[in-house]
C-alpha cells in the first residue's frame, strides 16, 4: 500500500503512549520523545468499568497541554463518554477518541465536533470493523485496537491486519481523509504489519518507554512503518 494512497495525509505518525511512562519522570520523558520526533502524545483514559483498569483524567491532559508541545491524542476507554467530553475538551485534548462499544458513541462524537476537537472512533479486537462505516462522515480517525484494551505491554493480536485492512478499505471508499490508528503491542515488527494493512498512526507504549533507548525505538518503529507502507 503506497503512503501516497493512505487515507490520512499520507505521512506516518508516531504517538507514544504515556501509560508506559515513568510518572516520576513524565516531563523529561515527554521532552525526550518529542525531541526524538514523536508526532502526537497518546493519553489513555480508563474508568475501571469499560476496561478493568484506571489511569488518567482531565487533570493529566491539562498539565501536559502546551508544555508537551505535541498534539494530545486522548483515548477514552470509558463506558459513558458523553459525561466526560466537555472536561477533556476544556483541558486541551486535540483529538478525542471514543469506543463504538461504549454508550451513546454517536452523541459523544457530535459533542466532540461541536466543541471543535478532532474526533476518533475505536473498535475492540472482536468488533466487526464494518460497524464504523455509518460514522465515517463524523470522523477524523478510526482507532483499531490491536490488543484487548486496558493494559500496556500485551502482544499484537494476529487478527489485527485483517481488521485494519477492512477499516482502510471503508475509509478509502468514503473518499474522506480519515487516519487509521493502531494501538497495542506495536513495535518495529508489528508496525510493519499494521502499515502494510493501511495504518498510518502508530501508538506505542512499552516499545518506546521501556526501551533502553526510547529515541532509537521510536525511529525504528517509524522506519519499519514507512518501509512497509511503500510496499
Ligand atoms: C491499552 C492502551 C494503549 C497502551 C498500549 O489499552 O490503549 O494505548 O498504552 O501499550 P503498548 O504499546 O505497551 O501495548
Ligand atoms: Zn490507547
Amino acid at each position: 500500500m503506497s503512503s501516497q494512497t493512505a487515507p490520512g495525509n499520507g505521512k506516518i505518525k508516531i504517538a507514544p503512549s504515556i501509560l508506559s511512562a515513568d510518572l516520576w519522570q513524565l516531563g523529561n520523558q515527554v521532552d525526550q520523545v518529542r525531541q526524538a520526533g514523536a508526532d502526537w502524545l497518546h493519553i489513555d483514559v480508563m474508568d475501571g468499568h469499560f476496561v478493568p483498569n484506571l489511569s488518567f483524567g482531565p487533570a493529566t491532559v491539562k498539565s501536559l497541554k502546551g508544555r508537551a508541545q505535541l498534539p494530545l491524542d486522548v483515548h477514552l476507554m470509558v463506558q459513558e463518554p458523553v459525561k466526560f467530553i466537555e472536561a477533556f475538551a476544556k483541558a486541551g485534548a486535540d483529538l478525542l477518541t471514543v469506543h463504538i462499544e461504549a454508550e451513546n458513541a454517536k452523541e459523544a462524537l457530535l459533542k466532540i465536533k461541536e466543541l471543535g476537537v478532532k474526533t476518533g472512533l475505536s473498535i475492540k479486537p472482536d468488533t466487526d470493523p464494518q460497524a464504523v462505516e455509518p460514522f465515517l462522515p463524523l470522523l477524523d480517525l478510526v482507532l483499531v485496537m490491536t490488543v484487548q484494551p486496558g493494559f500496556g505491554g500485551q502482544g499484537f493480536l494476529p487478527g489485527s491486519p485483517a481488521q485494519i485492512s477492512t477499516v482502510w478499505q471503508l475509509i478509502h471508499k468514503s473518499g474522506r481523509p480519515v487516519y487509521v490508528e493502531v494501538d497495542g503491542g506495536i513495535n518495529a515488527q508489528t508496525a510493519a504489519q499494521a502499515a502494510q494493512a493501511g495504518a498510518d498512526v502508530f501508538v506505542a507504549g512499552n516499545a518506546i518507554f521501556a526501551a533502553d533507548n526510547p529515541a532509537q525505538a521510536l525511529a525504528d518503529i517509524r522506519q519499519a512503518a514507512q518501509r512497509a507502507a511503500q510496499i
